[in-house]
């Protein structure tokens, strides 16, 4: 159980894509903490808006796509809570904060360096900007040196000679490696890794984790993983978001999210997984009914057409996330009656 104050704390946020046919509400209304140190997993079926949240936190939404309400509160190293939803996302106070102290590894592995320079070059690059930013000066030199520590911190083999290598010479799980480097190359207090062992075999994933652990025990760093594998949630996290078009389902502790689920939806997610122990991984499961379109989202609770348990009031009203029990909230009627406005 956390004490100290939130790092993070995300409230009622709403992103909007407006599209030709019409609004997309890929987050709507989603709200959760982050607390120093800790691991919280976010899970949920693909297109319930985990990327879109973590572009928000950083204002990396693309167009159309539109941060139309909420607040992302964020407390630097200082312990002033700033309101990220606020910033100008190319003003130079965002500018700061990412990487230095919210780092992203983004779901696409490609994304993340350019193919013209060299992986090292960038990483340099990203050291003395953030340097430059905190009014000291780090040369080249100096910083070539961090970057072959962190190659060897990642496991990267041979760091002298990998740091002059071109991204797209790098195999899939060394890409992942040099990016997972480039993430912490300013020390984040928050680390938001999203879906990092999608594109990777199993060895390389299970590595990858293991390295993920032990950079949070050595730096305290603070991690939101986002993944559809329940295996890695029970393995990784110690509290978890469960997801559902645009909005949190339920949230709690990772033993009281397996254990005592709340959620008609999280329920769900876990029925059909035979056993969650250490080494077997299952990726999400589907559940009856599909994933509405986005143009034709549900009135009422999100999840009620596929719901076995819905009720009648269940289609019109929408139910607010509310606690019930230590630390675990719930957005449904068969814990409170409470509608949102
Ligand atoms: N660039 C975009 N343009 C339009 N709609 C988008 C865009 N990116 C995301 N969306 C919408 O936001 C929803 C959530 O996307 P995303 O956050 O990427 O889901 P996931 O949970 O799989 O990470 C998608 O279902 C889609 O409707
Ligand atoms: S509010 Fe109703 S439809 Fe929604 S999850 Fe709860 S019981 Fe099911
Ligand atoms: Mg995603």
């Amino acid at each position: 159980m956390p004490t100290d104050p939130p790092l993070l704390q995300v409230k009622d946020l709403r992103v909007t894509f407006g599209m030709d046919e019409g609004t997309i509400r890929a987050v709507d209304g989603t709200s959760f903490d982050v607390h120093p140190g800790e691991v919280v997993g976010i899970v949920g079926e693909s297109g319930c808006g985990k990327s879109v949240t973590m572009k928000a936190i950083l204002q990396l939404v693309e167009r159309p796509g539109r941060l139309a309400s909420g607040e992302i509160l964020f407390r630097d190293r200082q312990g002033t809570q700033t309101d990220l939803a606020k910033l100008d996302p190319r003003g130079p106070q965002m500018r700061a904060l990412r990487g230095a102290e919210i780092a992203l590894i983004p779901q696409e592995p490609m994304a993340a360096f350019s193919p013209v320079h060299t992986v090292g070059a960038q990483i340099i690059e990203a050291i003395q900007l953030h340097a430059t930013q905190e009014g000291r000066r780090v040369s080249k030199a100096e910083a070539r040196e961090t970057v072959i520590g962190l190659f060897r911190d990642v496991g990267i083999s041979m760091p002298e000679q990998r740091v002059d290598a071109y991204s797209w010479q790098l195999s899939g799980g060394l890409r992942q490696r040099a990016m997972i480097a480039m993430a912490l190359s300013c020390k984040p207090r928050l680390l938001i890794a999203d879906e990092p062992t999608t594109a990777i075999d199993v060895t390389t994933q299970a590595q990858v984790l293991a390295l993920l652990r032990d950079l949070r025990a050595k730096y305290n760093t603070a991690i939101i993983f986002i993944t559809h594998d329940l295996g890695v949630i029970a393995q990784m996290t110690s509290y978890v978001v469960v997801m559902y078009l645009g909005r949190v389902m339920e949230q709690g502790p990772v033993d009281q999210i397996f254990h005592a689920p709340a959620h008609p939806y999280t329920r769900a997610l876990l029925r059909s997984i035979p056993t969650i122990h250490g080494e077997t991984r299952t990726p999400l499961p589907v559940i009856s009914g599909s994933l509405p379109h986005p143009f034709n989202r549900p009135t009422g609770c999100p999840f009620h057409p596929r719901c076995p348990e819905a009720m009648p009031g269940c289609a019109t009203a929408t139910p607010k996330l509310l606690p019930v029990a230590e630390r675990q909230s719930a957005a449904c009627f068969l814990h409170h009656q409470e509608a949102e406005p």
